[in-house]
């Protein structure tokens, strides 16, 4: 096969790629950029959990209302959806308008850095142990100070 491309992600000799969605297995992989595509009130999809949805049917039966769905549209709504704390009925009904996955190359663009760094990318991880420490210096500087003059005087 002459696909020996990237390791990573569905595309491999199996795959067969073509406007931005890749179908491997019977499951079919979405780009970032094919989903943005779709943001409109006729045509709905969302991220959620790395799964593709395409709720354009279901907005006018969310009980949550329409509009809050349209914010997200193309986009990923994981959080929200987590934030909402939805019901177990509510994650059932999302199976109807399953489309397919995320592709792996889109998941890890938008997964956090690693915890240990921070948002301008320094490790943060020393100074959880260093301020403390510092602290932990000072109080003892200061109380021996406090012994030593009361024991002088
Ligand atoms: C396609 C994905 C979604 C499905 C299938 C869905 C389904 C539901 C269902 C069945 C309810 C009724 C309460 C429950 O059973 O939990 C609900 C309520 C609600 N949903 Fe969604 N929802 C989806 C996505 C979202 C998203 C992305 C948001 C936020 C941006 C959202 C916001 C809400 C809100 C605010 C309520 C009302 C909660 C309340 O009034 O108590 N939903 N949704």
């Amino acid at each position: 096969m002459n696909d020996n491309s990237l390791g990573s992600g569905p595309s491999n000799d199996t795959a067969a790629e073509e406007n931005g969605q890749t179908v491997e297995g019977g499951v079919k992989y979405y780009t970032l950029e094919e989903i943005r595509l779709h943001n409109t009130s006729n045509d709905t999809w969302l991220i959620i959990h790395d799964k593709v949805y395409d709720i354009t049917s279901f907005l006018e039966e969310h009980p949550g209302g329409e509009e809050v769905l349209i914010e997200q549209a193309g986009a990923d709504a994981t959080e929200s959806f987590e934030d909402v704390g939805h019901s177990t009925d509510a994650r059932e009904m999302l199976e109807q308008y399953f489309l397919g996955e995320l592709h792996m190359d889109d998941r890890l663009k938008q997964k956090p850095k690693d915890e240990k760094f921070n948002e301008s990318g320094e490790s943060s991880s020393w100074t959880t142990w260093l301020i403390p420490a510092i602290v932990a210096t000072v109080v003892g500087v200061v109380y021996r100070f406090y012994v030593v003059e009361h024991k002088s005087s």
